[in-house]
C-alpha cells in the first residue's frame, strides 16, 4: 500500500518486512541489513541473482565508518562532497557486514541517499537499509510510487510516497584499485562532476553486465518492447514505418502517421531534466502495445553518457 507514514514503513522493516522507498535516483526495495530474511526476501521479490551485491543506505557520513574499513582519502572526499547524494562507494567491508548482501565479495556498496523521506525514515530506525532498485531483475527502474506499486503491489505492504525522483537515472558507482577510484557505473553525477573533485579516474562500465557468473546477460534496464537506439530519427521512423512506433528524443516532436507517441525529455536540451524523465518515458511507452520504440542517442557528455549507458543496455538484444 502506498502510504506518507514513516511510522508505518518503521515497524514493516522492525518486523523484519521489506518496504518500497523512494531516493533521489529511484525507487528501493529496502530491508534491515542485519536481517538475513530480510535480504532473502529481496532478491527473491526482485528474482535478482544471488551473486549481483547490494547498496547499504546509511543516514550519513558518519556511519560509514562503522560499515566499511580502509576507507581511500579520495573515497572520504567524494563522500564529503556528494553526500547526501547519488554517489555509491565500493568499500572494503567490516566483517560483520552479511555475505548476502555483498554477493560474498569482501567490498561492500553504500550510499548516503538525498531524499527527505528516505533520510527522515533511516533517523528512526536503529540499522541500515539494503536496497536494490525496486524493480524485478532487468526491467525498468521506477522512478514513481506508482511503478513500485505495479511491480509488487501485491507483495509489499508500505510502499513510502517520496513523489517523482529528481534525478530519475541510479547512482554512480565509484570502486577503488589501489586507492584510485574507478567508475563502476554510469549515473546520476556526472564523470565530470567527480572528477572535479578527484582528477582523472578511470571507467570500468562493464561491472553491472560483466559475467560475475556464467550466463549473467548484458541486457538491463528494458521495457517489455523492442528497443532501438538511433543516431537519425526521422530516418529510422521511415525505416519502420510499416510499425506501430513509440520515440524518445531529447526535444523534438516526430510527425509521422506511424509515431503513437513521442516522448521529449527535455525541451531546453537539459541532459539532467532528460535523466530525471527517461524511465517514466520508458513506462508510458511500454504500456501502448507498441511494436518498436525509437529513442534518440543524447549527446555524449555530462549524464548523457549516463543516459545513453541506459539506453544501450536496453536496446541489447540479449
Ligand atoms: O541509485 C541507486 O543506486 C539505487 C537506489 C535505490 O539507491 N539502487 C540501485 O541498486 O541502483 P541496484 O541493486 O539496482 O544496483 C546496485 C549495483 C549493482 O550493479 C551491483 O552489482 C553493484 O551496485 N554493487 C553492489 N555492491 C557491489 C560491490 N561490492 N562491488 C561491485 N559492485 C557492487
Ligand atoms: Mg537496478
Amino acid at each position: 500500500m502506498i502510504t506518507n507514514k514513516i511510522q508505518d514503513a518503521k515497524e514493516a522493516l522492525d518486523k523484519d518486512e521489506i518496504i518500497g522507498l523512494p531516493t533521489e535516483t529511484v525507487y528501493g526495495l529496502a530491508g534491515n541489513i542485519y536481517c538475513d530474511q530480510a535480504l532473502e526476501k529481496i532478491f527473491s521479490l526482485k528474482k535478482r541473482p544471488f551473486y549481483n551485491p547490494l547498496i547499504v543506505h546509511i543516514k550519513s557520513i558518519d556511519d560509514v565508518f562503522k560499515i566499511a574499513e580502509n576507507i581511500p582519502e579520495k573515497a572520504i572526499q567524494l563522500a564529503n562532497s556528494f553526500w547526501p547524494g547519488p554517489l555509491t562507494l565500493i568499500l572494503n567491508k567490516q566483517s560483520h557486514i552479511s555475505p548476502i548482501i555483498t554477493a560474498d565479495k569482501p567490498t561492500v556498496a553504500v550510499r548516503v541517499p538525498n531524499h527527505p523521506v528516505a533520510l527522515e525514515l533511516l533517523r528512526n530506525i536503529d540499522y541500515p537499509l539494503a536496497a536494490p532498485s525496486a524493480n524485478p531483475f532487468g526491467s525498468i527502474s521506477p522512478t514513481t510510487s506508482k511503478h513500485v506499486q505495479d511491480y509488487f503491489g501485491e507483495e509489499l505492504s508500505v510502499i513510502l510516497e517520496g513523489g517523482s525522483c529528481l534525478n530519475g537515472i541510479e547512482s554512480t558507482i565509484i570502486g577503488f584499485e589501489n586507492d584510485s577510484p574507478i567508475v563502476y557505473r554510469l549515473g546520476a553525477i556526472s564523470i565530470e562532476e567527480i572528477e572535479s573533485i578527484v582528477g582523472k579516474v578511470a571507467i570500468n562500465n562493464h561491472s553491472e553486465s560483466q559475467p560475475t557468473a556464467p550466463g549473467m546477460v548484458s541486457k538491463h534496464y528494458s521495457p517489455r518492447t523492442r528497443l532501438i537506439l538511433s543516431e537519425n530519427v526521422m530516418e529510422d521512423v521511415e525505416k519502420y514505418n510499416k510499425m506501430r512506433i513509440g520515440v524518445i528524443s531529447l526535444y523534438q516532436e516526430m510527425n509521422h502517421s506511424s509515431v503513437i507517441s513521442t516522448e521529449i525529455l527535455s525541451p531546453t536540451k537539459n541532459l539532467y531534466e532528460a535523466a530525471s524523465k527517461l524511465y517514466a518515458a520508458m513506462h508510458r511507452l511500454d504500456k501502448l502495445k507498441l511494436e518498436i520504440i525509437i529513442a534518440e542517442v543524447l549527446p555524449n557528455n555530462s549524464v548523457g553518457k549516463s543516459i545513453n549507458d541506459r539506453l544501450q543496455r536496453a536496446a541489447k538484444e540479449q
